[in-house]
C-alpha cells in the first residue's frame, strides 16, 4: 500500500529506530552503568561505522592532497573529494555542483556571505534583517559588518509560543534592508520558521536572503530550489559527519559576483607580486588545504542519511516530539520553551526550583545526554526571562522507550526538587 497522504507519514514512523541504532557504535556503550540515552543530537549528532570507516579508509588507502598532484594518491583524493559536492548538491536539489562550497560548518559558511556578499553593499543606515530566535553564529557576524560599515541590525519578535509572523517580517523591511537572514528551524525552541514564505518576501522586495539550515538538514527534506533562498548553510556534525566540515550553498550567479573571503592556495588562477586573477566558484571560497578527510566523511553521511530518507525521519521525530510533550505535561512544574505549532524534535524546558544545570547532571547520572545552558541563543532566553533551559533534542535513531527513560528520570528531578 502506497503512503500519499502527508498527515499519515508524520504519524505512522516508518524507521526502524532499532535497527538504525545497530549502525552507531557509540550507542553500544554504558553511562554510569546505564545504557547511554542520547539526546544531545542538536548540539551535535553521533555517526555511524559507514562514516567512521569513509574518513578512516581515506587516511588508510588514499590520502593525498587533492586539487594538487599529478600522483595516483592525489587523484584519488581529489575524485573522493568532489564527488561529495555532487551528494551535497543532491541533498539539497541545487542546480548545481557548482553552487556548493565547503566550509568549516555553519558559522563560517555565514561569516564568508557576511564578509563577501553583505559588507560589500552596505552604507551607513542601510539595515540587515534577522529574527529574534537566531542563534549566535546568525547575530554576531552581522553585528561585526554592521560596525565596520555604520548598517544596522533589525531583529523581528517572536510570539509566546516562539513563532514568527509574516506580517512582522514585512512590516520590518524598509527602503534601507539590504539582506535578510533566517534560521528555519530554531535550536531553541524547536520551531520551523515559514522559510518559503520569508523568501517569497524577500523576493518581493528585491532582497538576497540566507537560510541557515544547521537544525533543519539533518532532520527533514530540503530543496533549496523550492525555497528559492538565495544561500542555504549547515554543518556536517549534525548530520551524522565529521565536525569541523560545512556547507555553503549559493546561487551560482550570486558566488560569481562575489570577491573572495579569504586568500591563499587553491582559490587563485594566477598570481603575480602585481595582480592575483581569482578562480570561479566554488574554488574561489576554499582557501588552504580543505578538511578532506572530514569532506569525504560528510559523502558518506549524506548517503546514509538519504538512504534514511529525510521525510522518515521527520516523521519519526516528530513522533517522538509529541510522545514526550504529552508526557512531560503530567510533570508537575515543567514548562515547555517553544510551543510552536509547527515543530521540530527539539524539546526545551525549564523545571521550578531545579537549574536546568541540576536536571542535566541528575539525568546524566542515569545515563541521559541532554543540554542545559543558553544554547547560543541568550536573546531567546532573555525573551522568555530564563538563565538557560534543558534540552532534550531527536535523531533517526532514538526510540520510544529512550523517551520513557528521560520522563522517568524527570519525575527523579521533580521528586528531589520540586515542592
Ligand atoms: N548550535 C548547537 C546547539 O544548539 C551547538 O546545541
Amino acid at each position: 500500500m502506497s503512503v500519499t497522504n502527508p498527515v499519515s507519514t508524520r504519524t505512522t514512523p516508518a524507521l526502524d529506530a532499532e535497527r538504525i541504532r545497530q549502525d552507531f557504535p557509540i550507542l553500544q556503550r554504558e553511562v554510569h552503568g546505564k545504557p547511554l540515552v542520547y539526546l544531545d543530537n542538536g548540539a551535535s549528532a553521533q555517526r555511524p561505522a559507514c562514516v567512521i570507516d569513509a574518513e578512516g579508509d581515506c587516511y588508510r588507502q588514499y590520502y593525498a592532497n587533492i586539487h594538487r598532484g599529478v600522483h595516483m594518491l592525489s587523484q584519488e583524493s581529489t575524485r573522493a573529494f568532489e564527488a561529495v559536492r555532487g551528494k551535497a548538491a543532491g541533498l539539497l536539489n541545487a542546480a548545481s555542483e557548482r553552487e556548493i562550497v565547503f566550509t568549516r560548518g555553519t558559522t563560517e559558511s555565514i561569516n564568508l556571505v557576511a564578509q563577501s556578499h553583505v559588507r560589500p553593499m552596505l552604507q551607513p543606515g542601510d539595515e540587515i534583517l534577522i529574527t529574534g530566535m537566531e542563534h549566535h553564529s546568525n547575530i554576531v557576524p552581522w553585528q561585526l559588518i554592521c560596525e565596520y560599515t555604520g548598517a544596522k541590525l533589525v531583529v523581528v519578535p517572536f510570539s509566546d509560543a516562539g513563532e514568527l509572523s509574516l506580517e512582522d517580517v514585512a512590516s520590518r523591511i524598509t527602503s534601507r534592508t539590504r539582506f535578510i537572514s533566517v534560521m528555519q528551524v530554531s535550536n531553541a525552541l524547536g520551531t520551523i520558521n515559514p522559510a518559503r514564505e520569508i523568501v517569497q518576501l524577500a523576493r518581493r522586495h528585491g532582497l538576497t536572503i540566507l537560510l541557515d539550515g544547521a537544525q533543519a538538514a539533518p532532520h527533514m527534506p530540503v530543496d533549496v530550489q523550492d525555497l528559492d533562498c538565495d544561500f542555504y548553510v549547515f554543518s556536517a556534525h549534525k548530520l551524522y559527519g565529521p565536525t569541523g566540515v560545512g556547507v555553503l550553498y549559493g546561487k551560482y550567479d550570486l558566488l560569481k559576483a562575489m570577491p573572495p573571503w579569504q586568500g591563499g592556495g587553491d582559490m587563485i588562477r594566477s598570481v603575480t607580486f602585481e595582480r592575483t586573477e581569482f578562480a570561479e566558484p566554488p574554488a574561489r571560497f576554499e582557501a588552504g588545504t580543505p578538511n578532506i578527510g572530514g569532506v569525504i566523511g560528510l559523502g558518506a553521511a549524506i548517503d546514509y542519511f538519504q538512504a534514511l530518507d529525510p521525510a522518515a525521519v521527520l516523521a519519526h521525530e516528530t513522533d517522538l516530539l509529541r510522545y514526550a510533550e504529552a508526557q512531560m505535561a503530567d510533570i508537575p512544574g515543567l514548562r515547555i520553551i517553544g510551543t510552536a505549532a509547527d515543530k521540530a524534535g527539539i524539546l526545551s524546558f525549564v523545571m521550578e526550583d531545579a537549574h536546568p544545570h541540576d536536571i542535566g547532571t541528575i539525568l546524566d547520572a542515569d545515563g541521559i545526554a541532554i543540554r542545559a545552558g543558553h544554547h547560543c541563543a541568550q536573546p531567546v532566553m532573555q525573551r522568555y526571562g530564563v538563565p538557560a533551559t534543558a534540552r532534550a533534542s531527536f535523531a533517526a535513531y532514538n526510540t520510544r522507550a529512550e523517551v520513557d527513560a528521560l520522563i522517568a528520570s524527570l519525575h527523579k528531578v521533580h521528586d528531589l526538587f520540586g515542592r
